[in-house]
């Protein structure tokens, strides 16, 4: 079988399965050949060898039944960087990428206050951002329109609406932020490097990122799981990306010390949630589910990160669409301060941060 005829006879394949077919069907084959994609337009009447088709046919078949094409390929693509992923590891998702823009922006506002006194005992009103005015026990404030300047979520689709908004005015700045935007790390140079957690860094992606961005940024990540953890460190090397790495139960591994960003994407799916089901079976359900409709570890990370945040430290949570609420209720009984969810660029409200400012 020629190549033009594989990528026909694939695509007519998968068809009923994928909206793109020929743009799977061409990375697939590419993959099996070990070639660019670009190398199959110029060889497109090159015979396959039997042992390349039964290859493709097995790939075919797994596509088919589901299986998500990065654990196929063993790899995606992550802002600027492309990570091995195997069905060890949650697939970086584009969402994720959000969370990275959002603590690349609170970091960078630190980062420009910042000063040795940034460690315990510094001056909370030199670190961060306006911090917001509520008094701790003040009652929840009574629930704000959607901030504006966004794509209207869909109220069908979204579920339970959810009703925070940034506070500090920060918003309409980051939608101008473009996701992948080149590394750059030169407004902090000569400042003390913050520190940074990734609780659950799964494949890496998060801590990676944010190292690959921000190089004089000291990032520690953490995972229950060793073999996640195998991967995330092979990803590091093959980026000569220098990121502390530790093994254990959310912020078991940090005891005693205390960081200016805690970032985390935790489980959050409930265990009834029927897309469970789905194409998202196929990857590991530690990384996937939590208990009480999928809150139980973002609230167990927002009850504990405060001992883990140096004053005006920010936290920021990765979420399910229908979450925010939930999760912007908790961060303000916690005490933190600036509590706002943010939409990402599919108008989804996927993220939740707050300031300890104790
Ligand atoms: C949704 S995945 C996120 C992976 C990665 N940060 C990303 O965004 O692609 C959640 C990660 O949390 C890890 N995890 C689950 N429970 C944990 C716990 N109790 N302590 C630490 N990590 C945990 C899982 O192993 C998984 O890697």
């Amino acid at each position: 079988m020629k190549i033009c005829d594989a990528l026909a006879h694939g695509a007519r394949r998968l068809r009923a399965h994928d909206p793109r077919p020929e743009a799977t069907v061409r990375a697939l084959l590419a993959h099996v050949l070990d070639r660019p994609e670009s190398w199959l337009w110029a060889h497109d009447d090159t015979p396959l060898t039997d042992e390349a088709q039964a290859r493709y046919e097995t790939l075919l078949d797994r596509c088919a039944a589901g299986e998500p094409l990065a654990y196929l390929l063993g790899w995606q693509p992550f802002r600027q960087l492309s990570l091995r992923v195997t069905p060890d590891v949650l697939i970086p998702r584009p969402e994720t990428e959000f969370l990275v823009d959002l603590a690349l922006e609170k970091g960078d506002a630190l980062a420009k206050t910042h000063t040795a006194a940034g460690a315990p005992g510094g001056d909370p009103a030199k670190l961060g951002e306006t911090p917001s005015e509520r008094p701790k026990n003040a009652p929840e404030p009574a629930f704000l329109r959607h901030a504006t300047g966004r794509p209207d979520n869909d109220p069908v689709k979204m579920g339970e609406a959810p009703s925070w908004t940034a506070q500090n005015g920060s918003e309409a700045a980051f939608w101008t932020h473009t996701a992948g935007a080149p590394a750059d790390d030169r407004q902090n140079s000569g400042e003390t490097p913050l520190r940074v957690a990734d609780l659950g860094t799964g494949s890496g992606a998060i801590a990676l990122a944010i190292k690959s961005e921000r190089p004089r940024w000291r990032v520690t990540a953490t995972d229950l799981s060793e073999t996640a953890l195998a991967v995330a460190r092979r990803n590091a090397r093959a980026h000569g990306l220098a990121v502390d790495f530790r093994h254990g139960r959310w912020f078991e591994p940090l005891a005693g010390e205390q960081y200016h960003l805690i970032v985390s994407n935790p489980p959050y799916i409930d265990p009834t949630d029927s897309h469970l089901a789905g194409a998202i079976r196929f990857e590991p359900r530690g990384a996937l589910v939590a208990d009480d409709q999928g809150l139980a570890d973002l609230f167990h990370i927002i009850d504990h990160a405060p001992d883990f945040l140096v004053p005006g430290g920010w936290l920021l949570l990765e979420h399910g669409y229908n979450q925010a609420d939930a999760v912007c209720r908790r961060l303000h009984r916690r005490g933190f301060d600036a509590v706002a969810w943010h939409a990402d660029p599919f108008g989804n409200p996927r993220v939740s941060l707050g300031q300890w400012n104790p």
